[in-house]
């Protein structure tokens, strides 16, 4: 699995953060910056994740601002992607398992870098139970062409 990872100034220290955790676990990845700590804007990291991930370049991506919101709202204006923002192990899980979501966008000014690698380790590891799930994705993404 290949995962692109990016934020914006209000991520940066989570997200360096979690690029250690990815080479610590041994996961494909690029980090996609910003390589400075300068005010940047948020949708211009978001797209580069999501379009790559929508393009195939990328299996999955990780996106950090300060609250998570922005670049869960840029991300899913990208067709084909399914950002969840999360804050919890057990949302981590869930998202994975029911709603196949390919992009996850944390908030560095919400949690801390503990609870911040729990809940990567879980959304990487869980699976998609497909099923009754597969369908209502299905229902998801038909939303997006209309
Ligand atoms: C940047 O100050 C902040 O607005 C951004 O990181 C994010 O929280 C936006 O949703």
């Amino acid at each position: 699995m290949k995962i692109a990872i990016s934020s914006d100034h209000g991520g940066n220290h989570l997200r360096r953060e979690i690029v250690q955790l990815l080479s610590e676990l041994g996961v494909e990845f690029v980090d996609l910056g910003p390589d400075s700590d300068d005010s940047v804007d948020y949708p211009d990291y978001a797209g580069a994740v999501a379009n790559g991930v929508a393009s195939g370049n990328y299996d999955r991506g990780i996106l950090i601002c300060g609250t998570g919101i922005g670049m869960s709202i840029a991300a899913n204006k990208v067709k084909g992607i399914r950002c969840a923002l999360v804050h919890d192990v057990f949302s981590a899980k869930a998202t994975r398992n029911h709603n196949d979501s390919n992009v996850l966008a944390m908030g560095e000014r919400v949690i801390g870098a503990g609870l911040a690698r729990e809940i990567v380790k879980a959304w990487l590891s869980e699976p998609f139970e497909g099923g009754r799930h597969e369908r209502r994705v299905g229902k998801v993404m038909e939303l997006e062409s209309k």
